[in-house]
């Protein structure tokens, strides 16, 4: 019987396992200039991390004069996929770090159960595409949650499939929305990045590999 506090990590994707959040900047970039907004930055992008397809829009949106109907929206929305999409084209196996894969592996071996809480629905790609199709026990994505992060849906939902009590699971995160989900679900959370000094944030990751003294020393 394992004596850690922690039975189950629960992965955000893009910006935690994977550089994608990267691909999802330069596409909403190019919807930004096509739409005349020219001061789309970084910082925009952040508010964007965790938040669905539509809300993110509505992110940058913020900054035209212009309103946008239902339909425009929709249409520019499909737009950024489209980009979205030719950009993870240039994924494959090798854009997994040595870092995560062996990290995920030591997890794997260790009895962990691994799930992804991810608000996108580009998700079941992408992991195909590192080779992951297979590797996860559950993946919650934003094809099968209603409310997207801060909401804790999408990890109430991963911890409900992999049998475990938010309690008893890590939740690992590049976003705001995605600690401040989290933490709404009662679960811990480790902070790669921009939210690594956030005050929710319970354990600051510098490494990837940081997680494992996380699970094995509590
Ligand atoms: C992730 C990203 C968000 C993105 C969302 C939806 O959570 O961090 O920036 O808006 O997924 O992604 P999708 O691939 O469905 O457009
Ligand atoms: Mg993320």
């Amino acid at each position: 019987m394992s004596a850690n506090k922690y039975l189950g990590i629960i992965f955000d994707l893009d910006g935690v396992l994977c550089s994608t959040d990267e691909y999802h900047y330069e596409a909403w970039k190019a919807i930004a200039e096509e739409i005349d907004i020219n001061n789309f930055t970084p910082k925009d992008n952040n508010r964007q991390r965790g938040v669905s397809r539509m809300e993110s829009l509505e992110i940058l949106l913020e900054k035209s004069e212009r309103k946008f109907t239902d339909k425009e929206k929709l249409i520019l929305a499909d737009k950024k996929n489209q980009r979205y999409k030719e950009l993870l084209n240039n994924i494959n196996s090798f854009d997994l770090s040595d870092e995560v894969r062996v990290a995920l592996n030591t997890l794997r071996k260790a009895g962990i159960k691994l799930a992804i809480g991810s608000s996108s629905k580009n998700a079941g790609l992408i992991l195909e595409r590192l080779g992951l199709g297979n590797f996860f026990d559950v993946v919650v994505d934003g094809n099968s949650i209603t409310k997207s992060k801060p909401n804790p849906e999408v990890f109430l939902k991963a911890a409900q499939m992999i049998g475990l009590q938010p309690s008893q699971c890590l939740v690992v995160e590049d976003a705001i929305s995605g600690i401040e989900a989290g933490t709404a679900g009662g679960f811990d959370t480790a902070g790669i990045g921009g939210v690594m000094s956030y005050p929710k944030t319970t354990y600051p990751l510098r490494d990837f590999s940081q997680i494992m003294n996380i699970v094995f020393a509590n």
